[in-house]
Protein backbone atom coordinates (compact mmCIF):
# COMPACT_ATOMS: atom_id res chain seq x y z
CA UNK A 1 0.00 0.00 0.00
CA UNK A 2 0.97 3.59 -0.83
CA UNK A 3 0.44 5.45 2.34
CA UNK A 4 2.33 8.36 1.06
CA UNK A 5 0.47 11.66 0.07
CA UNK A 6 0.47 12.22 -3.52
CA UNK A 7 -0.74 15.05 -5.03
CA UNK A 8 -3.37 13.58 -7.52
CA UNK A 9 -4.58 11.74 -4.48
CA UNK A 10 -4.98 14.75 -2.74
CA UNK A 11 -7.00 16.53 -5.39
CA UNK A 12 -9.47 13.28 -5.19
CA UNK A 13 -9.87 13.96 -1.62
CA UNK A 14 -10.82 17.19 -1.81
CA UNK A 15 -13.38 16.47 -4.41
CA UNK A 16 -15.10 14.43 -1.50
CA UNK A 17 -15.53 17.08 0.79
CA UNK A 18 -12.96 20.00 -0.37
CA UNK A 19 -15.52 22.33 -1.86
CA UNK A 20 -14.93 25.20 0.71
CA UNK A 21 -11.31 24.39 1.38
CA UNK A 22 -8.54 26.26 -0.60
CA UNK A 23 -5.68 24.46 0.89
CA UNK A 24 -4.85 20.65 1.32
CA UNK A 25 -4.16 19.10 4.79
CA UNK A 26 -1.22 19.49 6.44
CA UNK A 27 1.25 16.46 6.93
CA UNK A 28 0.53 15.76 9.79
CA UNK A 29 -3.03 16.80 9.77
CA UNK A 30 -3.18 13.68 7.69
CA UNK A 31 -1.27 11.88 9.68
CA UNK A 32 -3.93 11.71 12.33
CA UNK A 33 -6.23 11.60 10.31
CA UNK A 34 -6.33 9.12 8.12
CA UNK A 35 -7.54 5.49 9.07
CA UNK A 36 -7.12 3.48 5.93
CA UNK A 37 -4.02 2.14 7.78
CA UNK A 38 -5.77 0.03 9.75
CA UNK A 39 -9.53 0.41 8.38
CA UNK A 40 -8.35 -1.23 4.85
CA UNK A 41 -9.96 -4.73 6.74
CA UNK A 42 -13.23 -3.54 6.39
CA UNK A 43 -12.56 -3.43 2.63
CA UNK A 44 -15.39 -6.56 2.06
CA UNK A 45 -18.05 -4.81 4.54
CA UNK A 46 -17.80 -1.42 2.73
CA UNK A 47 -18.14 -2.95 -0.28
CA UNK A 48 -21.41 -5.12 0.85
CA UNK A 49 -22.76 -2.32 2.14
CA UNK A 50 -22.12 -0.36 -1.13
CA UNK A 51 -24.10 -2.80 -2.80
CA UNK A 52 -27.01 -3.01 -0.85
CA UNK A 53 -27.13 0.97 -1.04
CA UNK A 54 -27.02 1.08 -4.72
CA UNK A 55 -29.48 -1.57 -5.70
CA UNK A 56 -31.60 -0.28 -2.51
CA UNK A 57 -31.42 3.43 -4.85
CA UNK A 58 -32.31 1.34 -8.03
CA UNK A 59 -35.24 -0.32 -6.23
CA UNK A 60 -36.57 3.08 -4.80
CA UNK A 61 -36.45 4.89 -8.18
CA UNK A 62 -33.46 7.05 -6.32
CA UNK A 63 -31.36 6.18 -8.79
CA UNK A 64 -31.62 5.54 -12.71
CA UNK A 65 -30.70 1.54 -13.29
CA UNK A 66 -28.00 2.20 -15.19
CA UNK A 67 -26.10 4.10 -12.97
CA UNK A 68 -26.67 1.34 -10.26
CA UNK A 69 -25.59 -1.54 -13.15
CA UNK A 70 -22.13 0.94 -13.41
CA UNK A 71 -22.03 1.14 -9.38
CA UNK A 72 -22.40 -2.92 -8.99
CA UNK A 73 -20.14 -3.42 -12.19
CA UNK A 74 -17.53 -0.95 -10.78
CA UNK A 75 -17.54 -2.24 -6.99
CA UNK A 76 -16.70 -5.80 -8.27
CA UNK A 77 -13.82 -4.88 -9.50
CA UNK A 78 -12.62 -2.83 -6.56
CA UNK A 79 -13.42 -5.71 -4.60
CA UNK A 80 -11.53 -8.07 -7.23
CA UNK A 81 -8.31 -5.61 -7.17
CA UNK A 82 -8.25 -5.64 -3.37
CA UNK A 83 -8.63 -9.28 -3.14
CA UNK A 84 -5.82 -9.56 -5.70
CA UNK A 85 -3.85 -7.06 -3.51
CA UNK A 86 -3.50 -4.78 -6.45
CA UNK A 87 -5.59 -1.82 -5.70
CA UNK A 88 -3.31 1.26 -3.73
CA UNK A 89 -4.49 2.54 -0.83
CA UNK A 90 -3.93 6.24 -0.39
CA UNK A 91 -3.47 7.97 3.00
CA UNK A 92 -4.44 10.90 1.26
CA UNK A 93 -8.05 9.54 0.84
CA UNK A 94 -8.21 9.46 4.57
CA UNK A 95 -10.60 5.69 4.71
CA UNK A 96 -11.52 2.67 3.25
CA UNK A 97 -15.01 4.57 2.17
CA UNK A 98 -13.50 7.57 -0.12
CA UNK A 99 -10.52 4.84 -0.88
CA UNK A 100 -13.59 2.41 -2.21
CA UNK A 101 -15.06 5.18 -3.97
CA UNK A 102 -12.22 7.44 -5.39
CA UNK A 103 -11.32 3.77 -7.13
CA UNK A 104 -15.12 3.24 -8.40
CA UNK A 105 -15.03 6.99 -9.62
CA UNK A 106 -11.59 5.86 -12.00
CA UNK A 107 -13.66 2.52 -13.02
CA UNK A 108 -16.91 3.96 -13.88
CA UNK A 109 -16.97 7.53 -14.00
CA UNK A 110 -20.15 9.81 -13.08
CA UNK A 111 -22.36 7.22 -11.24
CA UNK A 112 -20.24 7.00 -8.56
CA UNK A 113 -20.59 9.87 -7.75
CA UNK A 114 -24.37 8.74 -6.98
CA UNK A 115 -23.57 6.16 -4.85
CA UNK A 116 -23.35 8.50 -1.87
CA UNK A 117 -26.72 9.95 -2.08
CA UNK A 118 -28.62 9.77 1.15
CA UNK A 119 -26.16 8.01 3.25
CA UNK A 120 -22.80 9.66 4.82
CA UNK A 121 -19.70 7.49 6.60
CA UNK A 122 -20.81 8.26 9.63
CA UNK A 123 -23.61 5.50 8.97
CA UNK A 124 -21.21 3.93 6.48
CA UNK A 125 -18.66 3.44 9.01
CA UNK A 126 -21.31 2.29 11.67
CA UNK A 127 -22.49 -0.41 9.07
CA UNK A 128 -18.95 -1.82 8.24
CA UNK A 129 -18.10 -1.83 11.58
CA UNK A 130 -20.79 -3.81 12.72
CA UNK A 131 -20.65 -6.24 10.13
CA UNK A 132 -17.09 -6.80 10.82
CA UNK A 133 -17.68 -7.67 14.39
CA UNK A 134 -20.34 -9.37 13.47
CA UNK A 135 -18.60 -12.07 11.73
CA UNK A 136 -16.06 -12.02 14.26
CA UNK A 137 -18.48 -12.89 17.15
CA UNK A 138 -19.29 -15.90 14.81
CA UNK A 139 -15.83 -17.05 14.40
CA UNK A 140 -15.51 -16.97 18.46
CA UNK A 141 -18.53 -18.69 18.55
CA UNK A 142 -17.22 -21.43 16.22
CA UNK A 143 -13.74 -21.63 18.80
CA UNK A 144 -15.19 -21.75 21.65
CA UNK A 145 -17.49 -24.96 20.31
CA UNK A 146 -14.28 -26.14 18.96
CA UNK A 147 -12.17 -25.99 22.46
CA UNK A 148 -15.63 -26.88 24.13
CA UNK A 149 -15.28 -30.14 22.07
CA UNK A 150 -11.58 -30.96 22.90
CA UNK A 151 -12.33 -29.95 26.46
CA UNK A 152 -15.25 -32.66 26.54
CA UNK A 153 -13.13 -35.43 24.86
CA UNK A 154 -10.50 -34.85 27.78
CA UNK A 155 -13.42 -34.98 30.19
CA UNK A 156 -14.91 -38.24 28.87
CA UNK A 157 -11.22 -39.83 28.84
CA UNK A 158 -11.18 -39.41 32.62
CA UNK A 159 -14.28 -38.99 34.02
CA UNK A 160 -13.02 -41.60 36.74
CA UNK A 161 -9.75 -40.55 36.74
CA UNK A 162 -9.32 -38.98 40.36
CA UNK A 163 -7.00 -36.24 40.53
CA UNK A 164 -6.49 -33.51 43.58
CA UNK A 165 -9.23 -30.33 44.12
CA UNK A 166 -7.57 -27.56 45.51
CA UNK A 167 -8.67 -24.42 47.69
CA UNK A 168 -6.40 -21.91 48.04
CA UNK A 169 -4.22 -24.16 46.09
CA UNK A 170 -3.60 -27.04 49.14
CA UNK A 171 -5.17 -30.13 48.64
CA UNK A 172 -8.45 -29.34 49.63
CA UNK A 173 -10.70 -32.68 48.65
CA UNK A 174 -9.79 -35.31 45.68
CA UNK A 175 -11.83 -34.68 42.91
CA UNK A 176 -11.95 -36.57 39.18
CA UNK A 177 -10.00 -35.05 36.17
CA UNK A 178 -13.24 -35.35 34.30
CA UNK A 179 -15.08 -33.29 36.66
CA UNK A 180 -12.26 -30.47 36.61
CA UNK A 181 -12.43 -30.21 32.77
CA UNK A 182 -16.25 -30.13 32.29
CA UNK A 183 -15.87 -26.91 34.80
CA UNK A 184 -13.91 -25.46 31.99
CA UNK A 185 -16.67 -26.79 29.76
CA UNK A 186 -19.25 -24.52 32.20
CA UNK A 187 -16.96 -21.52 31.55
CA UNK A 188 -16.61 -21.46 27.58
CA UNK A 189 -19.96 -22.39 27.82
CA UNK A 190 -21.17 -19.23 29.20
CA UNK A 191 -18.57 -17.54 26.73
CA UNK A 192 -20.74 -18.94 24.15
CA UNK A 193 -23.53 -17.66 25.54
CA UNK A 194 -22.54 -14.21 25.81
CA UNK A 195 -21.51 -14.11 22.43
CA UNK A 196 -24.86 -15.28 21.27
CA UNK A 197 -26.65 -12.78 23.20
CA UNK A 198 -24.28 -9.92 21.72
CA UNK A 199 -24.40 -10.94 17.94
CA UNK A 200 -28.52 -11.10 18.88
CA UNK A 201 -28.30 -7.23 20.13
CA UNK A 202 -26.26 -6.04 17.59
CA UNK A 203 -28.00 -6.88 14.66
CA UNK A 204 -29.35 -3.74 13.53
CA UNK A 205 -28.80 -1.51 10.17
CA UNK A 206 -27.14 1.97 10.67
CA UNK A 207 -27.58 2.19 6.91
CA UNK A 208 -29.54 5.55 6.21
CA UNK A 209 -29.01 7.43 9.85
CA UNK A 210 -26.94 9.21 6.80
CA UNK A 211 -24.81 11.91 8.82
CA UNK A 212 -27.05 11.92 12.12
CA UNK A 213 -30.84 13.17 11.09
CA UNK A 214 -31.86 10.60 8.68
CA UNK A 215 -32.64 11.69 4.87
CA UNK A 216 -35.14 12.83 2.75
CA UNK A 217 -34.73 10.82 -0.35
CA UNK A 218 -37.35 7.81 0.18
CA UNK A 219 -34.82 5.32 0.85
CA UNK A 220 -36.09 1.96 2.19
CA UNK A 221 -33.90 0.91 5.23
CA UNK A 222 -35.61 -2.31 5.10
CA UNK A 223 -34.67 -3.17 2.36
CA UNK A 224 -30.91 -2.68 2.52
CA UNK A 225 -30.84 -4.21 5.84
CA UNK A 226 -31.81 -7.14 4.92
CA UNK A 227 -29.47 -7.41 2.33
CA UNK A 228 -27.14 -7.52 4.58
CA UNK A 229 -28.43 -9.46 7.38
CA UNK A 230 -29.82 -7.37 9.79
CA UNK A 231 -32.68 -7.96 11.48
CA UNK A 232 -34.41 -4.44 11.10
CA UNK A 233 -33.35 -1.22 10.34
CA UNK A 234 -31.74 0.47 14.09
CA UNK A 235 -34.38 2.52 15.06
CA UNK A 236 -32.73 6.19 15.49
CA UNK A 237 -30.48 7.97 13.45
CA UNK A 238 -28.57 9.59 16.22
CA UNK A 239 -28.00 6.07 18.46
CA UNK A 240 -27.27 4.43 14.51
CA UNK A 241 -24.51 6.27 13.87
CA UNK A 242 -22.80 7.07 17.49
CA UNK A 243 -23.13 3.25 18.99
CA UNK A 244 -20.13 1.63 19.69
CA UNK A 245 -22.31 -0.70 22.39
CA UNK A 246 -21.66 -3.26 19.77
CA UNK A 247 -17.73 -3.13 19.81
CA UNK A 248 -17.81 -2.67 23.77
CA UNK A 249 -19.75 -5.73 24.24
CA UNK A 250 -17.48 -7.92 22.20
CA UNK A 251 -14.79 -6.27 24.10
CA UNK A 252 -15.88 -7.11 27.40
CA UNK A 253 -17.37 -10.57 26.19
CA UNK A 254 -13.62 -11.34 24.84
CA UNK A 255 -12.45 -9.93 28.24
CA UNK A 256 -14.33 -12.36 30.50
CA UNK A 257 -13.18 -14.72 27.74
CA UNK A 258 -9.44 -14.41 28.25
CA UNK A 259 -10.07 -14.34 31.75
CA UNK A 260 -10.80 -17.79 31.35
CA UNK A 261 -8.48 -18.69 29.06
CA UNK A 262 -6.05 -17.04 31.40
CA UNK A 263 -6.93 -19.39 34.40
CA UNK A 264 -6.64 -22.46 32.66
CA UNK A 265 -3.87 -21.87 31.16
CA UNK A 266 -1.90 -20.81 35.05
CA UNK A 267 -3.18 -24.18 35.41
CA UNK A 268 -1.46 -25.92 32.69
CA UNK A 269 2.08 -23.93 33.47
CA UNK A 270 1.31 -25.50 36.80
CA UNK A 271 0.37 -29.06 35.71
CA UNK A 272 3.53 -29.40 33.44
CA UNK A 273 5.84 -28.46 35.59
CA UNK A 274 7.94 -31.42 36.84
CA UNK A 275 6.82 -30.67 40.40
CA UNK A 276 3.16 -31.89 39.44
CA UNK A 277 4.07 -33.74 36.56
CA UNK A 278 -0.30 -33.85 36.14
CA UNK A 279 0.10 -33.61 32.43
CA UNK A 280 2.33 -33.80 29.35
CA UNK A 281 1.95 -31.03 27.16
CA UNK A 282 2.77 -31.93 23.51
CA UNK A 283 6.13 -31.19 21.44
CA UNK A 284 3.44 -29.17 18.67
CA UNK A 285 2.62 -27.05 22.02
CA UNK A 286 6.17 -26.94 23.80
CA UNK A 287 9.09 -24.58 23.21
CA UNK A 288 12.57 -25.74 24.30
CA UNK A 289 15.76 -23.73 25.75
CA UNK A 290 18.53 -22.56 24.32
CA UNK A 291 20.67 -23.13 27.09
CA UNK A 292 19.47 -25.70 29.39
CA UNK A 293 18.66 -28.96 27.27
CA UNK A 294 16.15 -30.70 29.25
CA UNK A 295 13.56 -27.89 29.31
CA UNK A 296 10.34 -28.08 27.44
CA UNK A 297 8.14 -24.49 28.46
CA UNK A 298 4.91 -24.66 27.99
CA UNK A 299 5.29 -21.11 26.12
CA UNK A 300 1.86 -21.57 24.75
CA UNK A 301 0.49 -21.77 27.88
CA UNK A 302 1.90 -18.90 29.32
CA UNK A 303 1.45 -16.55 26.02
CA UNK A 304 -2.37 -17.39 25.96
CA UNK A 305 -1.98 -16.69 30.38
CA UNK A 306 -1.11 -13.08 29.07
CA UNK A 307 -3.47 -12.25 26.46
CA UNK A 308 -5.83 -11.38 28.43
CA UNK A 309 -3.65 -7.70 29.05
CA UNK A 310 -4.27 -6.57 25.82
CA UNK A 311 -7.47 -7.56 25.45
CA UNK A 312 -8.96 -6.17 28.33
CA UNK A 313 -6.63 -2.99 28.21
CA UNK A 314 -8.87 -2.70 24.76
CA UNK A 315 -12.01 -2.93 26.28
CA UNK A 316 -10.77 -0.20 28.91
CA UNK A 317 -8.96 1.79 26.03
CA UNK A 318 -12.54 1.60 23.91
CA UNK A 319 -14.97 2.24 27.12
CA UNK A 320 -12.61 5.88 28.02
CA UNK A 321 -12.67 6.57 24.20
CA UNK A 322 -16.21 6.71 24.56
CA UNK A 323 -17.12 8.21 27.81
CA UNK A 324 -18.60 11.57 27.70
CA UNK A 325 -19.06 11.57 24.36
CA UNK A 326 -22.12 13.54 22.70
CA UNK A 327 -24.30 12.80 20.12
CA UNK A 328 -23.83 11.87 17.44
CA UNK A 329 -20.45 10.93 15.71
CA UNK A 330 -17.31 12.22 16.59
CA UNK A 331 -14.07 11.39 15.46
CA UNK A 332 -12.80 10.18 18.67
CA UNK A 333 -14.76 6.90 17.36
CA UNK A 334 -12.11 5.94 14.88
CA UNK A 335 -10.37 5.21 17.47
CA UNK A 336 -12.51 1.88 18.19
CA UNK A 337 -11.33 -0.30 15.03
CA UNK A 338 -7.50 -1.00 15.94
CA UNK A 339 -8.55 -2.19 19.64
CA UNK A 340 -11.56 -4.42 18.17
CA UNK A 341 -9.11 -5.76 15.62
CA UNK A 342 -6.20 -6.58 17.52
CA UNK A 343 -8.29 -8.21 20.65
CA UNK A 344 -10.40 -9.69 18.12
CA UNK A 345 -6.97 -11.66 16.20
CA UNK A 346 -5.78 -12.53 19.57
CA UNK A 347 -8.31 -14.14 21.22
CA UNK A 348 -8.62 -16.17 18.22
CA UNK A 349 -5.38 -17.21 18.26
CA UNK A 350 -5.87 -18.00 22.06
CA UNK A 351 -8.87 -19.93 21.51
CA UNK A 352 -6.88 -22.17 18.84
CA UNK A 353 -3.85 -22.68 20.51
CA UNK A 354 -5.29 -23.77 23.63
CA UNK A 355 -7.84 -25.99 21.24
CA UNK A 356 -4.86 -27.95 20.06
CA UNK A 357 -2.61 -27.75 23.46
CA UNK A 358 -5.89 -29.55 25.02
CA UNK A 359 -6.36 -32.06 22.16
CA UNK A 360 -2.32 -32.82 22.23
CA UNK A 361 -2.11 -33.05 26.39
CA UNK A 362 -2.10 -36.00 27.64
CA UNK A 363 -3.30 -36.28 31.75
CA UNK A 364 -0.97 -38.50 34.01
CA UNK A 365 -3.52 -40.83 35.45
CA UNK A 366 -0.94 -42.05 37.92
CA UNK A 367 0.57 -39.36 39.18
CA UNK A 368 -2.95 -37.64 39.61
CA UNK A 369 -3.85 -40.72 41.73
CA UNK A 370 -0.27 -40.05 43.21
CA UNK A 371 -1.73 -36.68 44.18
CA UNK A 372 -4.93 -37.28 45.02
CA UNK A 373 -4.21 -39.34 48.11
CA UNK A 374 -1.95 -36.78 49.15
CA UNK A 375 -2.04 -34.09 51.62
CA UNK A 376 -4.64 -35.41 54.34
CA UNK A 377 -7.31 -34.76 50.97
CA UNK A 378 -10.23 -37.36 52.78
CA UNK A 379 -9.93 -35.56 55.86
CA UNK A 380 -13.61 -34.32 55.07
CA UNK A 381 -14.75 -38.42 54.16
CA UNK A 382 -13.45 -38.99 57.85
CA UNK A 383 -15.32 -36.36 59.37
CA UNK A 384 -18.41 -36.78 57.69
CA UNK A 385 -18.20 -40.89 58.44
CA UNK A 386 -18.43 -39.80 62.23
CA UNK A 387 -21.32 -37.26 61.79
CA UNK A 388 -22.91 -40.21 59.45
CA UNK A 389 -22.05 -43.29 61.73
CA UNK A 390 -21.44 -42.46 65.13
CA UNK A 391 -23.84 -39.24 65.10
CA UNK A 392 -21.77 -36.78 66.23
CA UNK A 393 -22.34 -33.09 65.72
CA UNK A 394 -20.20 -32.04 62.49
CA UNK A 395 -17.97 -29.23 64.81
CA UNK A 396 -17.01 -32.49 67.29
CA UNK A 397 -16.31 -34.52 64.16
CA UNK A 398 -14.10 -31.92 62.62
CA UNK A 399 -11.75 -31.41 65.90
CA UNK A 400 -11.23 -35.00 66.00
CA UNK A 401 -10.43 -35.42 62.36
CA UNK A 402 -8.02 -32.59 63.03
CA UNK A 403 -6.52 -34.06 65.59
CA UNK A 404 -5.70 -37.12 63.57
CA UNK A 405 -4.43 -35.48 61.04
CA UNK A 406 -2.05 -33.57 63.11
CA UNK A 407 -0.95 -37.60 64.08
CA UNK A 408 -0.79 -38.92 60.86
CA UNK A 409 1.84 -35.74 59.98
CA UNK A 410 3.66 -36.20 62.75
CA UNK A 411 4.17 -40.02 62.26
CA UNK A 412 4.87 -38.79 58.71
CA UNK A 413 2.01 -40.67 57.10
CA UNK A 414 -1.41 -40.78 55.11
CA UNK A 415 -4.65 -40.91 57.03
CA UNK A 416 -5.18 -44.09 55.40
CA UNK A 417 -2.03 -45.49 57.15
CA UNK A 418 -2.98 -44.67 60.45
CA UNK A 419 -3.92 -48.04 62.59
CA UNK A 420 -7.47 -48.86 63.96
CA UNK A 421 -5.92 -48.18 67.28
CA UNK A 422 -4.47 -44.68 66.53
CA UNK A 423 -7.95 -43.78 65.34
CA UNK A 424 -9.91 -45.08 68.48
CA UNK A 425 -7.41 -42.35 69.85
CA UNK A 426 -9.50 -39.74 68.19
CA UNK A 427 -12.92 -41.28 69.18
CA UNK A 428 -13.65 -45.33 70.59
CA UNK A 429 -16.52 -45.66 68.68
CA UNK A 430 -14.56 -46.08 65.34
CA UNK A 431 -14.44 -49.04 63.49
CA UNK A 432 -12.21 -50.55 60.83
CA UNK A 433 -15.36 -49.11 58.30
CA UNK A 434 -13.59 -45.94 58.37
CA UNK A 435 -11.68 -46.95 55.92
CA UNK A 436 -13.61 -47.54 53.24
CA UNK A 437 -14.36 -43.92 53.21
CA UNK A 438 -10.42 -42.87 53.19
CA UNK A 439 -9.78 -44.34 49.90
CA UNK A 440 -9.94 -41.59 47.11
CA UNK A 441 -12.34 -43.29 44.37
CA UNK A 442 -14.39 -44.15 47.43
CA UNK A 443 -14.51 -40.37 48.21
CA UNK A 444 -14.98 -39.02 44.58
CA UNK A 445 -17.60 -41.79 43.89
CA UNK A 446 -19.46 -40.61 47.50
CA UNK A 447 -20.05 -37.26 46.24
CA UNK A 448 -22.71 -37.95 44.14
CA UNK A 449 -24.80 -34.83 44.47
CA UNK A 450 -26.02 -33.01 41.42
CA UNK A 451 -22.70 -30.98 40.03
CA UNK A 452 -20.05 -33.21 42.18
CA UNK A 453 -17.60 -34.76 41.13
CA UNK A 454 -18.83 -38.60 41.38
CA UNK A 455 -17.91 -40.08 37.89
CA UNK A 456 -22.11 -40.36 37.36
CA UNK A 457 -22.49 -37.20 37.99
CA UNK A 458 -19.72 -36.32 34.94
CA UNK A 459 -20.52 -38.27 32.88
CA UNK A 460 -24.25 -37.07 32.94
CA UNK A 461 -22.97 -33.73 32.87
CA UNK A 462 -20.70 -34.61 29.95
CA UNK A 463 -24.07 -35.99 28.36
CA UNK A 464 -25.84 -32.79 28.51
CA UNK A 465 -23.11 -30.89 27.22
CA UNK A 466 -22.92 -33.13 24.21
CA UNK A 467 -26.51 -32.60 23.29
N1 LIG B 1 -12.75 6.97 9.11
C1 LIG B 1 -13.90 7.36 9.87
C2 LIG B 1 -14.04 6.46 11.09
O1 LIG B 1 -13.43 5.47 11.16
C3 LIG B 1 -15.10 7.25 9.01
C4 LIG B 1 -16.20 8.19 9.37
C5 LIG B 1 -15.81 9.56 9.09
N2 LIG B 1 -16.89 10.45 9.24
C6 LIG B 1 -16.70 11.78 9.23
N3 LIG B 1 -17.74 12.51 9.37
N4 LIG B 1 -15.52 12.29 9.13
O2 LIG B 1 -14.74 6.79 12.00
Amino acid sequence: MTDTPDPAAKAAANQMWGGRFADGPDAIMEAINASISFDKRLAAQDIAGSRAHAEMLGATGILESSDVAAIREGLLTVLSEIEAGTFQFSAALEDIHMNVEARLKEIVGEPAGRLHTGRSRNDQVATDFKLWVRDQLDATEQALQALIAALLDQAEAGADWVMPGFTHLQTAQPVTWGHHMMAYVEMFGRDLSRVRDARARMNTSPLGAAALAGTSFPIDREMTAKALGFDAPAANSLDAVSDRDFALEFLSTASICAVHLSRFAEELVIWSSAQFRFVTLSDRFSTGSSIMPQKKNPDAAELIRAKVGRIFGAQTALMMVMKGLPLAYSKDMQEDKEQVFDAADNLMLALAAMTGMVSDMTANRAALAAAAGAGFSTATDLADWLVRVLGLPFREAHHITGSLVALAEERGCDLPDLTLEDMQVGHAGITSDVFDVLGVDNSVASRTSYGGTAPEQVRAQIARWKE
